[in-house]
């Protein structure tokens, strides 16, 4: 049996695929991308949130938010360290992210205008993150399900504590109702293109799918995710902005409209209102960092 043989018996009988093993070249490269993306797409996702930290409206909703955007820097930690097992360095990854050679989540370039943002955040970006990450935790390659077992964990509170804040104001004042509401209308659209184009369209599924990297379809996945949402939002009063939005009997599922495909590639491809702000932002703050780095290293190879 050659190397590839061994390799694609181990992904068919759902062997996990650990860092020493073999593995074809497209498989590790195909990792790196996607692991280092999701990777940054943590860190990245800090940022909209971390706005709010100050302006948070009690105590007990600035500890929550301050704990949900700490996770968010440990899942950060996670996915790099799962991504470094692939033989590329964390610093490489961070110069991919700031010279925008790589991607991270486009819902991570929309502002975040106001409190209730930070309930469809949390409820809507976080639950599509969730489906998409349960489905993570059986990838083939061992350090990234391990990562996903745990930050799924966390995740469910994330989408929990979003999903309270925006419950609250849907059920408040007419004003708060209608923040959250706007919160909604903005933010719905956005988190249902989080799982990718497609399936048809996907450049990248084939491969994912033959090397048991992804397990369900971007387009499974979005649907898993409509059709758990549309329930909640309904339980609050909130209306899902898709007129086209309409429970099928016959396939058990929501049939729901078209999404905007030219405004998904003009925010991935770097034109949307908060890229710039979002890839400055993380230089600065890593320019601000680097002495830290810097004592950390010394300190490790002075004492090893
Ligand atoms: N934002 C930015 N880029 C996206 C995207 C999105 N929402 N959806 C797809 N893309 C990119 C892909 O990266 C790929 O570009 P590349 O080849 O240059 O990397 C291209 O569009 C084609 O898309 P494909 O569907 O063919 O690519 P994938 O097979 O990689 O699927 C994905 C895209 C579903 C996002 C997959 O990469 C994935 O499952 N990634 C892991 C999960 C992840 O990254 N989630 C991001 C959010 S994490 C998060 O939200 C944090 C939470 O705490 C809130």
């Amino acid at each position: 049996m050659t190397d590839l043989d061994k390799f694609l018996e181990k992904i068919n009988n759902n062997i996990k695929i650990e860092p020493k093993d073999w593995m074809p070249d497209g498989y590790r490269k195909h990792l790196q991308r996607q692991m280092s993306q999701h990777a940054h797409s943590e860190v990245i996702g800090m940022q909209p949130e971390g706005n709010w930290i100050t302006r948070a409206p009690s105590l007990r909703a600035k500890v929550i938010l301050l704990a949900k955007v700490q996770d968010e820097a440990g899942h950060g930690q996670y996915l790099y360290s799962a991504a470094e097992t692939l033989g590329k360095s964390r610093a490489v990854y961070i110069e991919e992210l700031q010279s925008r050679k790589a991607k991270y989540s486009s819902i991570f370039n929309y502002p975040t205008l106001n409190w209730a943002d930070m309930g469809a955040v949390g409820w809507l970006v976080d639950g599509a993150a969730i489906v998409n990450q349960v489905s993570l935790q059986k990838t083939s390659y061992g350090p990234y399900a391990r990562a996903m077992v745990k930050i799924c964990k966390e995740e469910s509170f994330h989408q929990r504590q979003g999903y309270e804040i925006i419950s609250k104001m849907a059920l408040g004042s007419p004003e708060q109702k209608e923040m959250a509401q706007d919160a909604m209308n903005r933010f719905w659209w956005p988190s249902i293109m989080m799982f990718g184009p497609h399936d048809q369209d996907s450049a990248r599924s084939g491969d994912a799918m033959k090397w048991g990297i992804k397990i369900e379809s971007n387009d499974d996945l979005r649907q898993k995710f409509i059709d758990k949402t549309v329930a909640q939002a309904e339980l609050i009063g909130l209306t899902i902005p898709d007129k086209d939005l309409k429970w099928n009997e016959e396939t058990k599922h929501y049939d729901f409209g078209a999404m905007d495909w030219d405004e998904f590639w003009s925010v991935v491809n770097g034109d949307g209102p908060c890229n710039d702000d979002r890839i400055n932002h993380h230089i600065k703050a890593h320019e601000e960092g680097r002495w830290v780095r810097e004592a950390a290293n010394a300190y490790a190879e002075k004492n090893n």
